[in-house]
């Protein structure tokens, strides 16, 4: 979604702006703007299109002198992307300038408030509302000014403000929205997102909600709405600015395919010690889950996904029942839960909308917190009662790969202490469940060796309009992300069938020549599978087989394999599913598509 970048201090800021938000671009975006104090009034520059349009304008940078800015990248949601709505939005007399993520759900009514009282709008967004009750209220003093406003407005917001009446500050604030202050000497930052100021400073503050941060070239002072200093510990950044660049690949995508080998291993490592899994990070006692009468997980896209899987293995192992929901369903369904019920919250950013907002219904309604997220102090992190951290490192590409990968181990690991604490498994399943774990690097890596017949594939049917991806239990959750991953970057139509549905109704759609990419991994439901493969056949479709080694009487029935190494049933996801992320990245690269930044998404859905 939108991304927010600022900067007060000695050095022009324009050039500092424009490097900060190219590095956010990965969150998707249709415009971008910056507005910068240069000396005697802010002068804004705002483009509708990528930010080279907005580079280009001011010439890299040179063009707009000052030492203290603020820039956006702008996801459309109030307004259609052009250059009036493009962020910075100012106030009616031009002096308040303002960038913001997420929503103001009451800027009708502030809107209809503020033109009865004569102020003139000229934006469909609903930002300017914030830039005009700015004006409104100011009365010399910008902090008050911005609890009045925060005051006033509803929704989801990160702001980042600056004006002509006290070009000496930066003020920011957040609700339900990433924001982090980063600190320089001399010098200080906001971003919605460390990559923008990570080649900058590693020291940082995560905002809290409502929490107002005052930036000076002298420092940072940090605000609770009753205009309280509050006292901030910074949090440093250990990882490297290396980790969100390309390292040489094409795109981002390719990239963190690549790295899913080490990120499993960096996830799965730490947490088994002389063959036990230690999970030393959550404090969920023995008699607790002992309690747990019911797990529900709720997430939203791929993360879903991994709650599909996850329902699976933790019914298998610990025979506790398990319901899996998507997060903006979850939160408008009024589910029964109580203090024995555990709800298992998935996200890579940690702050998606729906995922957040379900996860504050689920503890109002009594119930016990574990989440599993990838960015470290998030907001699903901070507001779970447990965390458990995917260390995959930061991921970039809209297409969750790695992260994705690094999930499903923590289900494992989830799945294999409740059993271990409740007795549901033998100690020789166990052992043989945690050995399995520890080879799952290795496995990964092998799958990605034979990445070529995987490319092969692709550039026999790039062209094709509707793709089929069939499975059964958990082949059918990787059919779910394996359609995902392809038509959110290629844009190719596609649909994914538990296989036994097939003949229900979607099989009316399968003709000479349809794509079929059916998914065989599970021993069990090998045969079953072969059957739902021949009944495509006999309809015309072209199917590809994804199954592991040991069953090569798939080629009697497909007409192309790839096989993926043997392993327990419930690992087998981690495997199934790199040929299906190769798969559809090959193809989107063979389309010529924006693939780590496909149209209309962006990577962290702040939004509802
Ligand atoms: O950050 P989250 O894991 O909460 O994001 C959830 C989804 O938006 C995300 O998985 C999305 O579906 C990906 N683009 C899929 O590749």
């Amino acid at each position: 979604m939108c991304g927010i970048v600022g900067y007060i201090g000695y050095e022009q800021a324009t050039p500092l702006l424009l490097q900060g938000l190219e590095k956010l671009e990965y969150r998707g975006y249709d415009s971008a703007g910056v507005a910068v104090y240069d000396g005697s009034r802010l002068e804004v520059v705002k483009a509708k299109g990528r930010l080279q349009v907005l580079s280009d304008l001011l010439d890299g940078g040179k063009k707009l002198t000052g030492t203290v800015g603020i820039g956006h990248t702008r996801w459309a949601t109030h307004g259609r992307p052009s250059d009036i709505n493009s962020h910075p939005q100012v106030s009616d007399s031009g002096k308040f300038a303002v960038v913001h993520n997420g929503i103001i759900e009451n800027y009708m009514q502030l809107k209809e408030h503020l033109i009865r009282r004569g102020v003139k709008f000229v934006s469909e967004t609903d930002t300017e509302v914030v830039a005009q009750l700015f004006e409104y209220y100011y009365k010399g003093d910008m902090v008050e000014t911005l609890i009045k406003v925060i005051s006033k407005v509803e929704g989801s917001y990160a702001l980042g403000v600056i004006s002509q009446e006290h070009p000496d500050q930066l003020l920011a604030v957040r609700k339900d929205s990433p924001l982090i202050v980063g600190l320089g000497k001399g010098e200080n930052y906001i971003a919605s997102d460390i990559p923008a100021i990570l080649s900058k400073t590693r020291d940082i503050y995560r905002l809290e909600d409502k929490e107002i941060a005052v930036l000076t070239t002298g420092g940072v002072t940090v605000y609770n709405t009753d205009y309280e200093i509050v006292q901030k510990t910074p949090f440093h950044v250990d990882w490297d600015i290396s980790a969100a660049e390309k390292g040489g690949y094409e795109h981002f995508m390719a990239k963190e395919i690549m790295e899913q080998p080490k990120a499993v291993r960096d996830t799965i490592s730490p947490r088994i010690r002389n063959g036990e899994i230690v999970l030393d990070d959550i404090k969920l006692t023995r008699q607790q889950i002992q309690d747990i009468s019911k797990i529900f997980i709720v997430a939203c896209g791929s993360a879903y996904h991994v709650g599909v899987v996850a329902k699976y293995v933790l019914e298998k192992l610990t025979r506790k029942p398990v319901e899996v929901d998507l997060a903006s369903e979850f939160r408008y369904r009024s589910p029964i839960l109580d203090d024995n019920t555990l709800v298992v919250v998935i996200s890579q950013s940690g702050e998606t909308a729906d995922t957040l907002a379900a996860l504050r219904e689920a503890k109002k309604l009594g119930a016990r917190v574990l989440s599993i997220v990838n960015v470290v102090g998030s907001s699903i992190a901070s507001d779970s009662d447990d965390v458990l951290y995917t260390w995959a490192g930061p991921e970039i590409a809209v297409a969750t790969t790695k992260a994705y990968s690094t999930q499903l181990c923590v289900v494992y690991l989830i799945a294999l202490y409740m059993a271990r604490q409740l007795g549901t498994l033998s100690d020789e399943a166990y052992a043989n469940y945690v050995d399995e774990l520890q080879q799952l690097p290795d496995k990964i890596e092998q799958v990605l060796q034979n990445k070529a017949g995987i490319q092969y594939f692709a550039s026999q049917y790039f062209n094709c309009h509707d793709i089929f991806f069939i499975g059964r239990n958990y082949d059918y959750a990787m059919s779910l992300e394996g359609s995902l991953k392809l038509k959110e970057i290629s844009y190719i139509h596609s649909e994914a069938y538990a296989a036994g549905e097939l003949k229900h109704g979607p099989i009316s759609l399968i003709e000479e020549g349809t794509l079929v990419v059916a998914l065989a991994t599970q021993d069990q439901l090998f045969d079953k599978m072969v059957s739902n493969i021949k009944e495509v056949k006999a309809r015309g479709a072209v199917v590809l087989g994804v199954t592991t080694e040991k069953h090569k009487e798939i080629e009697q029935v497909a007409d192309y394999e790839f096989y993926i190494p043997n392993a327990s049933d419930i690992m087998l996801p981690s495997l199934a599913v790199v040929p299906l992320q190769l798969f559809s990245y090959y193809i989107a690269s063979m389309k010529g598509c924006d693939i780590d930044k496909p149209r209309n998404l962006a990577k962290s859905v702040t939004v509802e």
